[in-house]
């Protein structure tokens, strides 16, 4: 950990002295470390892909910032309280959902975060897979362990999706939908989706894994032909190719600040950010594939159920596909 608080500390330095050297003295003397312990972050950073020069008699200068996501990136400026406390990022994993299980079991603590540039065995919900190609959008899962029951764990898929949609929203000026229980779709097709998986007993959780993917830059090419639902990305629907770095960053700062509403207030606020987004309300709709369901979605219960309402009275659903009525 001080390893990395010494990686950070020199990444800060060089964002702060971006148009000159910066001597090895200097980075000491700021960071309160050894020279020796400089050497060795300054080449742990070029084993991360920095490029830093070094010239023996003025110092060190960064010259590039790999293409990759990078924990030690989307760090910078972070300040959350919990989410995010701790950051991993790897090249590739199987599942990022699959990888922070396993750092559950041994006893990870809430807030760890783990990032991958690309999944090999990517998962959706309804054992569906999730496409995840390397280098092009946000693969990630958050490790949370809240004193709830497993009933009321469902609210949290409610914290993730406003979260990913107001990151949307603020870095890429884009107007996400929601739609019930667990996409972002953009242009009306699918462009983030959410997959929480959690370890419970009947009345206690022992934790939750909150996995999100969210398509920034990938192309049409990148997508499945298989796939069963019409998706996209943001790249696809604005033109404008997004900062990897800046979404993650965005995104971890909105699930803090939500997260910890949902502590200290309960689910309404994040259910009622969440309705504003969910275009559906107010209008017909049809539910099938769980509940069946005709009426006027009216909105979501404290426990994340739709409300469906007709003639015959309002019907609370708990599963199933939403639709418009044609
Ligand atoms: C869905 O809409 O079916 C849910 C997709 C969830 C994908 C994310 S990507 C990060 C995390 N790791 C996984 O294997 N799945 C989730």
């Amino acid at each position: 950990m001080a390893e990395v608080s010494t990686r950070d500390g020199i990444l800060r330095l060089f964002r702060e002295h971006q148009d000159g050297y910066l001597s090895g003295e200097d980075i000491c003397r700021e960071l309160g470390v050894s020279r020796t312990a400089v050497w060795k972050q300054i080449r742990s950073l070029r084993d991360l892909g920095y490029r830093i020069e070094g010239v023996a008699s003025q110092g060190y200068r960064l010259l590039e910032i790999p293409d990759r996501l990078l924990a030690e990136e989307i760090r910078q400026g972070l300040r959350t309280q919990r989410i995010g406390r701790e950051v991993l990022s790897l090249k590739e994993t199987g599942s990022t959902n699959s990888y922070l299980q396993d750092l559950a079991e041994k006893g990870a603590e809430e807030g760890l975060v783990v990032f991958a540039d690309h999944q090999t065995g990517g998962r959706g919900r309804l054992g569906r897979s999730w496409a995840s190609p390397e280098g092009v959008n946000l693969y990630l899962s958050v490790l949370l362990r809240p004193a709830l029951s497993p009933m009321e764990v469902a609210q949290l898929t409610f914290v993730s999706a406003v979260a990913a949609a107001q990151a949307l929203e603020d870095v890429c000026g884009v107007q996400p939908e929601v739609k019930w229980p667990n996409d972002l779709l953009l242009g009306g097709k699918k462009v983030a989706g959410l997959l929480n998986e959690m370890q419970a007993e009947v009345d206690q959780v022992h934790y939750l894994v909150l996995g999100i993917g969210v398509n920034l830059n990938m192309e049409l090419e990148q997508f499945p032909p298989d796939l069963r639902y019409p998706a996209t990305s943001v790249k696809l629907e604005t033109g404008a190719v997004v900062n990897r770095t800046t979404y993650a960053r965005s995104l971890l700062k909105a699930l803090d600040r939500l997260y910890t509403q949902y502590l200290n207030q309960g689910a309404k606020p994040v259910l009622r950010e969440w309705e504003k987004r969910c275009a559906l309300i107010g209008q017909p709709v049809t539910v099938t594939g769980g509940t069946e369901a005709r009426g006027v979605l009216v909105g979501i219960d404290e426990d994340g159920a739709l409300l469906v309402e007709n003639e015959t009275g309002r019907q609370r659903v708990l599963s199933g596909d939403v639709r418009p009525q044609n």
